[in-house]
């Protein structure tokens, strides 16, 4: 299964690692330029680095969850996405004008998700040709139990 993460800040870092975590799934971490988004993969390297040291995981286990996640733009990595979980700033401007455009961009079937704290998941969603999901994670997204999925 693909997931696509859109925005590799804080939430956006820790959503890609809870699907990387898993075999089985593939994470396009994405943000607004190429470099920001390798920038947050190399975030999530350093914490690993320093879980290694610790002796709490193995440099296997990291490479291997690593190397489930690919850095990079929407536009380029999106299309095959199964799933999209929206972690962008918190403004409805920002997140309904980059989910019409994943909705150009995304297969039809790909299930849209947003992260949002505080906003209407049903604002966020009008006027696309799919419904969207609230899937609203704590953080560490990696460590908590997801807190709450509502359907619109
Ligand atoms: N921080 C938390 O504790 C927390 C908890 C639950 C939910 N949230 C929600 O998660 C979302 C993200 O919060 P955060 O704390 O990770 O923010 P952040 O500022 O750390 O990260 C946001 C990232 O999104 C990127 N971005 C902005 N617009 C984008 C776009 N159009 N396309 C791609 N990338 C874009 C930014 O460059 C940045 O890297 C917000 O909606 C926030 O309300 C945050």
């Amino acid at each position: 299964m693909k997931v696509g993460v859109i925005g590799a800040g804080t939430m956006g870092q820790g959503i890609a690692k809870a699907f990387a975590q898993n075999e089985g799934y593939e994470v396009a971490l994405c943000d607004i330029k190429q470099e920001w988004a390798e920038g947050g993969k190399e975030k999530i390297a350093k914490g690993y680095d320093r879980l290694v040291q610790k002796g709490k995981l193995t440099q296997d286990a990291v490479d291997a969850i690593l190397g489930r996640i690919t850095p990079g733009l929407k536009e380029d990595l999106c299309k095959d996405c199964d799933l999209i979980v929206e972690a962008a700033f918190e403004d409805i401007n920002v997140k309904k004008t980059t989910f019409a455009e994943l909705d150009k961009i995304a297969k039809p079937e790909c299930i849209f998700a947003s992260n949002t704290s505080s906003l209407s998941i049903t604002e966020i969603g009008n006027g696309l040709t799919r419904p969207m999901v609230g899937m609203h994670f704590f953080n560490p997204a990696d460590r908590m139990s997801l807190s709450r999925l509502s359907l619109v």
